[in-house]
C-alpha cells in the first residue's frame, strides 16, 4: 500500500537495485531507503498507521493522511499478501460449514437442506452465497444494490435472483426438499427479508448479517422503505433523517431476528459491527447478564474452533506465474494433510477433514483472481509440512520457481483485535498488542522475506494492530531452515499466548508442540478452582 504513485515507483526503484545485504524500509507508504544488513535479515520491513497510542483515534488519522505522515493499516494488502476474493470465500465456507454443524442433530452429518439467511453482495460479503454453496446449504442473501446483484449473478457466485418475496419463499422451500445446494439472491433491503420471514414463521437454520455496519452513515447501510437510489439522496440532503431511519431499520431488523432464534435459528455477527450498532441503535439486542444476546463467529467458531488450535489462513503464491505449478502445490497440501490426518487426534481432525475438501474443490471453483495462489488453513504441523514438500519440489525442478509462503492476518498470532481475532481471549489481555508486536519481531529474524505491521485494518483504526510476513522459499537449505523457524514461531507465539489466557484448545495444543519441539518451553497456566480462589480472597478480608 502507498499513498501516492511517487511512493510506488520509489520502492520499485529500491526493489530492482537492491542486494542481499540491504533492507528496504517502509514508513505507511513512504520508502525511508535501503539500510545494510546481512542475508538471512528481511529485505523489506513495513509498518503503516503506527502512532503513538494516544494519537490514534479516527480523527487524528484524517489529519495524519492529510498531511502525508501515515495511512490506514489494512491487513492483508499492508503487507503486499492480498490474492483477491478467494481469502474470504475458504473463510465464510469454514464458518458457514461450523455454524450449520451446531444445528446438526447426533449422527447427521450433511449440511443439506438447511437455510442461511444473510445480507450484502459487497466486496467482501459478495462471497457468502458462493461458500453456502461449498458447504452446501441453501442461502438467501439480500442485497438492496442492484448493480452489485448483478456483478454476483454474471460472476456465478449467486444463481437466481428474486425481487419478490412470496416467489423467494416458495423456491426456498423446494430447493430445501430437494436438499439443493442453491444460492438465492433477495434484490430489496434485508429489513423486509427478515419480517417476511419472520411474519410467515419459516424455520431459518443460521443467521447473519455483511451490511458495511462498521460505517452506517455514509453508505454501509441502507434503511427499510427506500429505494437505493433514494437513501442515497438522503444521506447527502438529510443526513440526520437518514441516521434516524437507519437507527429505526436496525431496531426492527433485530425484533424479526429475535422471533426467529427463539424457535431456534442459529444467529451470529460476522465482524461487521452488527451487533455493536444495534445496541446504539437502541435494538434489542442485549442479554440480561449485560453482553449482547448473539456471538460473534470468532467467539463461537473461528476463536475455539481454529485458532486456539493454531489453524489459520496460511496461503502461498507461485511467482512462475504458471497456473500448472498451483494445480502441483494443491496436490501436495492435500497429501500432506491425508498424511497427518491418519494419525490426528480427534480434537483436529474435523479442522483437517474440511481443508482437505477445500484444497481438493479450490482448483475446479475456479478461485484464482491475478497471482496464481491458494489458502488453506493449516495448523503449526500442517504449515511448515506443506512449506517443507513445496521447498523439495521446487528442489527437484517439479515447480517451475520460487514460490512465496504467507497469511492472512485474520489468524492465530498476527492480530490482537478485541472484539474479533482476540475476541475469544477472557482473561483481560484481549486489550493488550503484545502478541502482534512480539510476532512480527520474531518473525523478522527467523527468516521472513518481509514483515509488517500494521494499526487497523478490517475494523478500523486505533481498534486493531496486525502484522504480517512474505517468505520466498527457492528449493535450498536457507528455505528449509527459515520454514522450520519461523512457522514454529508464527504459529505457536498465538498458541502460547491463547492458552495463557486459560482457553482449553490452546493449552492442550501447546502441551503437545511442546512435545514435538524439545526446545519450546511454555509457561502454562495452573487452573484453580473457583472455590479455593473464593476461600483465598475471603481469608485476606
Ligand atoms: N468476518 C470477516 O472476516 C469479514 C471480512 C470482510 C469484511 N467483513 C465486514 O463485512 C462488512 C461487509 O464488507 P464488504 O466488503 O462486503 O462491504 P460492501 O460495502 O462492499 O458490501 C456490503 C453490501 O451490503 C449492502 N447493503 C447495505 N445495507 C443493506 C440493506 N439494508 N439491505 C440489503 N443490502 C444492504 C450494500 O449495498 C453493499 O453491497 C464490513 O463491515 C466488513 O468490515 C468481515
Amino acid at each position: 500500500m502507498f499513498q501516492n504513485w511517487a511512493q510506488y515507483l520509489l520502492a520499485m526503484k529500491y526493489l530492482s537495485e537492491m542486494t542481499d545485504n540491504q533492507t528496504l524500509v517502509m514508513y505507511s507508504g513512504h520508502p525511508l531507503g535501503l539500510f545494510p544488513s546481512h542475508p538471512d535479515a528481511p529485505r523489506v520491513v513495513v509498518t503503516n498507521g503506527m502512532v503513538v497510542p494516544n494519537y490514534s483515534k479516527p480523527d487524528d488519522w484524517e489529519r495524519f493522511n492529510a498531511m502525508g505522515v501515515s495511512q490506514y493499516g489494512q491487513m492483508t494488502a499492508g503487507s503486499y499478501m492480498y490474492i483477491g476474493p478467494q481469502g474470504i470465500v475458504h473463510g465464510t465456507t469454514i464458518t458457514v460449514l461450523n455454524a450449520g454443524r451446531k444445528r446438526l442433530k447426533n449422527g447427521e452429518t450433511s449440511l443439506g437442506g438447511m437455510l442461511f439467511v444473510t445480507a450484502g453482495l459487497g466486496g467482501m460479503s459478495g462471497a457468502q452465497p458462493k461458500a453456502g454453496n461449498i458447504a452446501g446449504v441453501v442461502s438467501v442473501t439480500a442485497e438492496i444494490n442492484p448493480k452489485a446483484v448483478a456483478t454476483r449473478h454474471g460472476q456465478g457466485w449467486v444463481d437466481e435472483v428474486y425481487t419478490s418475496l412470496p416467489e423467494l419463499l416458495a423456491r426456498v422451500n423446494e430447493a430445501r426438499a430437494r436438499r439443493e445446494a442453491v444460492s438465492l439472491a433477495y434484490q430489496g433491503n434485508v429489513v423486509d427479508l427478515w419480517e417476511y420471514l419472520a411474519d410467515n414463521d419459516v424455520s431459518v437454520d443460521l443467521g447473519s448479517d455483511q451490511t458495511s455496519l462498521h460505517n452506517p452513515w455514509a453508505g454501509g447501510y441502507y434503511p427499510a422503505g427506500l429505494s437505493f437510489e433514494e437513501a442515497k439522496v438522503m444521506m447527502a440532503e438529510a443526513p440526520e433523517e437518514f441516521k434516524s431511519r437507519v437507527r429505526e431499520s436496525l431496531r426492527r431488523q433485530v425484533a424479526a431476528i429475535n422471533k426467529l432464534t427463539s424457535k431456534g435459528m442459529y444467529f451470529f455477527d460476522y465482524g461487521n459491527a452488527f451487533l455493536l450498532e444495534s445496541s446504539r441503535a437502541g435494538a434489542d439486542i442485549m442479554g440480561a447478564d449485560g453482553r449482547f444476546r448473539y456471538p460473534s463467529y470468532v467467539q463461537d467458531i473461528m476463536g475455539p474452533g481454529f485458532f486456539d488450535y493454531g489453524f489459520g489462513p496460511f496461503r502461498w503464491v507461485c511467482t512462475s506465474g504458471n497456473p500448472e505449478d498451483l494445480a502441483k502445490t494443491d496436490a501436495i497440501a492435500a497429501r500432506v494433510l491425508e498424511e497427518i490426518l491418519a494419525t490426528a487426534p480427534d480434537e483436529i481432525k474435523g479442522q483437517l477433514s474440511d481443508n482437505i475438501h477445500w484444497i481438493k474443490e479450490a482448483g475446479p471453483n475456479n478461485l484464482v483472481v491475478g497471482s496464481q495462489a491458494r489458502i488453506l488453513y493449516a495448523d503449526c504441523e500442517g504449515r511448515t509440512r506443506i512449506a517443507r514438500a513445496f521447498n523439495d519440489a521446487i528442489a527437484r525442478g517439479e515447480i517451475s520457481a520460487p514460490i512465496v509462503l504467507g497469511r492472512d492476518h485474520h489468524d492465530v498470532s498476527g492480530t490482537d483485535s478485541p472484539y474479533r481475532e482476540t475476541s475469544n481471549i477472557y482473561d483481560g489481555s484481549q486489550f493488550t498488542a503484545d502478541m502482534a508486536v512480539h510476532n512480527v519481531i520474531g518473525d523478522g529474524f527467523r527468516g521472513a522475506t518481509w514483515v509488517s505491521i500494521h494499526n487497523g485494518g478490517g475494523v478500523g483504526w486505533g481498534e486493531v494492530i496486525n502484522g504480517g510476513f512474505g517468505m520466498v522459499i527457492d528449493g535450498s537449505d536457507d528455505s528449509a531452515r527459515h520454514i522450520d523457524e519461523m512457522l514454529l514461531w508464527d504459529v505457536n507465539n498465538g498458541i502460547a499466548r491463547r492458552s495463557w489466557a486459560r482457553n482449553p484448545g490452546a493449552i492442550s495444543a501447546i502441551k503437545r508442540e511442546m512435545e514435538r519441539t524439545p526446545l519450546l518451553q511454555v509457561t502454562l497456566p495452573n487452573i484453580a478452582s473457583d472455590s479455593v480462589v473464593d476461600s483465598a480472597i475471603n481469608n485476606l478480608k
